[in-house]
């Protein structure tokens, strides 16, 4: 089921909601297009679990860890086309049974992420619009 957000706020709040489901070890997969939200939601998760680190896009690396109540690690694969000829290692280097993690553009590892909790999508809906699928 969508739900619609009118602002960055309101997509953070869905990012709360949805932190609070989640048990280390845990996954989620966010998906969308280019300034879709993704960062955002996952800003939103990440206070919920006690992150009081500036929760930004991974730049120069594939992903960041923060300490929060929990381990949590946020990655990103835009770069990554495909998960071959890659070390199999590098995703473990962020995603352990301990951590929650976020991954934007999973595309390019999924399947073979472990552990997915929940997928969401985040579409454009015009706008400061924006349709947020959870799946779990
Ligand atoms: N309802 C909304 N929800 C989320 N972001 C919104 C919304 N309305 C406007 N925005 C703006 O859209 C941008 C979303 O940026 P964000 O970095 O979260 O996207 P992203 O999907 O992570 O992008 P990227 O693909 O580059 O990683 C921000 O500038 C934010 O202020
Ligand atoms: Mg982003």
């Amino acid at each position: 089921m969508a739900e619609l957000s009118e602002s960055p706020a309101q997509t953070e709040a869905v990012g709360e909601r949805l932190a609070a489901s989640l048990e280390p070890g845990d996954v989620v997969l966010v998906s969308g297009e280019l300034g879709a939200g993704k960062t955002t939601l996952v800003r939103g998760a990440c206070r919920a679990l006690g992150v009081t680190d500036p929760v930004t896009s991974p730049t120069f690396t594939i992903g960041q860890r923060y300490a929060g109540r929990v381990p949590v690690a946020h990655l990103d694969l835009y770069r990554l086309e495909g998960m071959e000829g890659e070390d199999p290692g590098l995703l473990e280097d962020y995603l352990d049974a301990e951590t929650i993690g976020f991954v934007e553009w999973p595309q390019a590892a999924d399947p073979g992420i472990e552990r997915v909790r929940a997928r969401v999508e985040i579409r454009h809906a015009g706008g400061d619009r924006r349709e947020i699928e959870v799946r779990r």
